[in-house]
């Protein structure tokens, strides 16, 4: 068939969504994508409640994909399939989108297919730019750090990752420690632009070892330390030492994530990929002077570069229903014995 169209459902943590994507001759197209958050939901309680989530994805998920077919123009039997991630996340928000495709499934006798959400984070540089395979992937979020080698739909090898916080974590603990509001990323970037990068020495961990591992724990302990000092000293943090903190903060993730990406870049060329290409994809790929060191390296070595929209690089459904299509066309099929799965490592 010259075209394949995908419902792709998503539920393994706090956002329930539903996607309409069609693939074809002449690349990707997604027809409707919705995406329902729960984050006055879990506001009171300062994190993700696994029990609320899942209530409230039972809920939503009927409405989300009634709204996601509307939004298409297509009915169920216009479909060629349904997609759901199958995990990892939290459990029962799984299990509901699961069930919710299982039910769709068997009444409308489509194929179902299982994804991992990893794999639809990493597919999704596929989705909006063709990439070829193989291609370097960096996941920078709240909650990732890893480079990964996407060698086919189903087949990824890791080159390392955070061995503690993640990045955007990092930004987020910067902005408590230092008073600014969450989430911290787009905040701290904001006050690093007025600030001195050279004001404070912070580490870049790992560098010295070899190896594509990172850590971003001992960068908060620094950053704390560093501020106390200035408590100490000035009674208060002024103005213009919290840009500085800020934007020397911000130049240490950066200069950590460069020089990784450089050392990936080469175990990845090894490979001789016909049309190298690097994709940096997750909420941290937003910022503007980790994005521009990462474009550097990456031409110095030769490799295209590319970063998904910010919209299809946080959770959604529409690279779930794409990740659903990739999988089916290497044949792949799962049936009414499908397992939501906590853990699922790529
Ligand atoms: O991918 P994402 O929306 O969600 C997950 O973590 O799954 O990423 C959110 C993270 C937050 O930690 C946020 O502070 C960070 O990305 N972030 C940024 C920027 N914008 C968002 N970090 C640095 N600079 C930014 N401009
Ligand atoms: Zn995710």
């Amino acid at each position: 068939k010259q075209h394949l169209t995908f419902l792709g459902l998503e539920s393994s943590c706090d956002d329930t969504a539903a996607a309409v994507v069609r693939v074809g001759p002449d690349g990707a197209q997604i027809l409707s994508s919705v995406v329902a958050g729960q984050t006055e939901l879990h506001a009171p309680f300062g994190g993700v409640v696994p029990e609320i989530a899942a209530r409230a994805h039972a809920e939503k998920l009927d409405l989300c994909v009634e709204e996601a077919l509307t939004e298409s123009g297509l009915a169920l039997r216009d479909l060629d399939g349904i997609a759901v991630t199958a995990g990892p996340g939290l459990i029962g928000g799984v299990m509901s989108g699961v069930m919710c495709a299982k039910g769709l499934a068997a009444g409308s006798g489509l194929p179902l297919i299982g994804v991992n959400h990893l794999a639809g984070h990493a597919l999704t540089p596929r989705l909006t730019d063709d990439l070829a395979f193989p291609y370097l992937m960096l996941l920078v979020s709240g909650g990732h750090c890893q480079f990964l080698i996407a060698h086919g739909p189903e087949e990824f090898s890791r080159l390392g990752g955070t061995i503690d916080d993640a990045p955007g974590e990092a930004f987020d603990k910067t902005a408590k420690l230092l008073g600014l509001p969450q989430p911290g990323g787009p905040v701290v970037e904001a006050e690093a632009a007025q600030g001195d990068p050279k004001a404070f020495a912070f580490p870049r961990p790992l560098l010295d070892r070899p190896g594509c591992d990172m850590s971003f724990s001992g960068l908060k302990t620094a950053l704390l330390r560093a501020r106390d000092a200035v408590v100490a000293e000035h009674g208060g943090l002024p103005r213009q030492v919290r840009r500085d903190l800020c934007a020397s903060f911000q130049a240490a993730v950066r200069d950590t994530l460069a020089e990784k990406s450089r050392r990936a870049l080469a175990q990845y060329l090894a490979l001789n990929p016909a049309q190298p290409c690097f994709a940096v994809a997750g909420g941290v790929a937003a910022n503007k002077a980790i994005r521009a060191a990462l474009e550097t390296v990456s031409s110095e070595m030769g490799v295209a570069f590319t970063a998904p929209p910010l919209r299809l690089c946080t959770d959604n459904a529409a690279m779930i229903a794409f990740a659903g299509i990739e999988r089916f066309r290497t044949g792949a099929q799962d049936g009414m014995d499908l397992t939501a799965r906590p853990r699922w490592p790529l």
